[in-house]
Order: structure tokens, then sequence, then C-alpha cells
């Protein structure tokens, strides 16, 4: 029913997700019986606190921890990414460009949770151009929830072609949030999915909550692989 989940923090020991191998499955298990068919594991990268080359020492050894589970048999694909934190004169690091989606040039752009400013948006389009990757921008929903981005900046956001949205599921729960998935929907505009579960309580796999939004639209998956 989802072919992708595109953004989570399942990878265990990686962040603020999923501390251990156990719960890792059992996200991985929900998420499929939520009708999940591919998962993304995209653990936080903040490039203030390591380089590329640390964070992805830490993400393969983390990946082969969940592999050697036993139930890895039953896994999903799974494929390695991360989140990555805006952060001014990111484009002029061409290093970046290994923490796309493997096998893709989707790199997944978080914006900082500080009111919104126009640099934020010129160094995304940079990126785009310099390091010839698509940014997916991280939940969006998220950002006008908590009142940190006016409307002209939200028309500038998912005005930029060259990018993908990402919406998170939890946007289907609350009116204004829903309401501007409704305009996504309307007005023909591309946007991914992502559960961005952490854990199995307050942020647990939430495919559910959006498959009713949806249900009532003609919203297709954008093929991006
Ligand atoms: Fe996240």
């Amino acid at each position: 029913m989802f072919a992708y989940d595109f953004h989570t923090h399942i990878l265990p020991g990686m962040d603020d997700g999923s501390p251990d191998v156990a719960t890792s499955v059992e996200m991985i298990r929900r998420l499929r019986e939520q009708g999940v068919e591919h998962i993304v594991l995209t653990s936080h990268y903040y490039s203030e606190n390591e380089s590329v080359e640390e964070y992805l020492t830490r993400r393969a050894a983390a990946y082969e921890r969940l592999m050697a589970a036993p139930e890895a048999a039953e896994f999903p694909p799974l494929l390695l990414g991360a989140e990555v934190r805006l952060a001014r004169g990111m484009a002029d690091r061409e290093e970046l460009k290994q923490l796309c989606v493997e096998g893709t040039r989707l790199l997944l752009l978080e914006f900082p949770y500080v009111r919104h400013a126009d640099w934020m948006m010129q160094e995304v389009e940079n990126i785009a151009y310099q390091l010839e990757v698509v940014p997916m921008l991280a939940h969006v929903d998220r950002f006008l929830a908590w009142g940190l981005v006016d409307k002209k900046q939200l028309e500038r956001i998912i005005g930029f072609e060259d990018a993908i949205i990402q919406i998170n599921n939890e946007a289907a729960k609350d009116r204004l949030t829903k309401k501007f998935v409704k305009r996504l929907l309307k007005d023909d505009f591309l946007f991914v999915l992502g559960s961005d579960t952490h854990n199995l309580t307050d942020r647990a796999p939430n495919f559910d909550c959006m498959a009713d939004l949806l249900r009532k639209s003609d919203y297709e998956e954008p093929e991006l692989f």
C-alpha cells in the first residue's frame, strides 16, 4: 500500500531513535504490518558533531548489528540514508553526496529548528545544483505546525521544483497541517511520506493515521527510483 517510508530512526543506537536491536525489529514489523514495502534508514547527521566518514562508519556498524538479528530474513528491503541538518556552506561539501539514499541522488535535508530565514532555501538551491542531488525536504509540515515558517516562506519551499517535499504522517492528525496536505494534493505537488519513527511509544510507526486521509484522495507516490 505504501511503497516507501522515507524517514525513520530505526537503526539501533545511532541517535535519539531506536536504542536497541529488539526495538528496531519491532518498528520494522509494525511498518510492514501498516503496508510499507521499503524502509529508508535516516539517522540524524549533524555536521558540527562529526565528519561524514565517522558517521558512515557508525552507520555501517549499526546496520550490521540490525542485520545480525534472526528476524532479518523477514525484513522488507532497507535502504541506507541520513537526515542531514541543514547548515550554511553545505553546498561546498562534496562528501555529503555519500549521505544520499542508497542508489539515488535523494538527500534528506532538515531545516534548523529556528525561525525560517532566507539563507535556508538559498543553501538548499545551492546544494541541489552544486552537489547535483535532489534535496528531499524533511517534514515540511512540522515547521508549519510549530509556527517557524510564514506563508510566503512556505510558498518558496514548496515552489522549488528541484526538491521533493517529505511529509510526516502525523500531519494527518492536526487541522492546520491536514489542510496543507490537502492543498498539496489538490495542486498536484509531488510529495513523499515518512513516519519519522523514533520508538514504539510517542513516535511509533504511524502510517495508519495517513492512510485514511489518502484513501479519500487520488494520491500517487512519485516514482523516484
Ligand atoms: Fe527525523
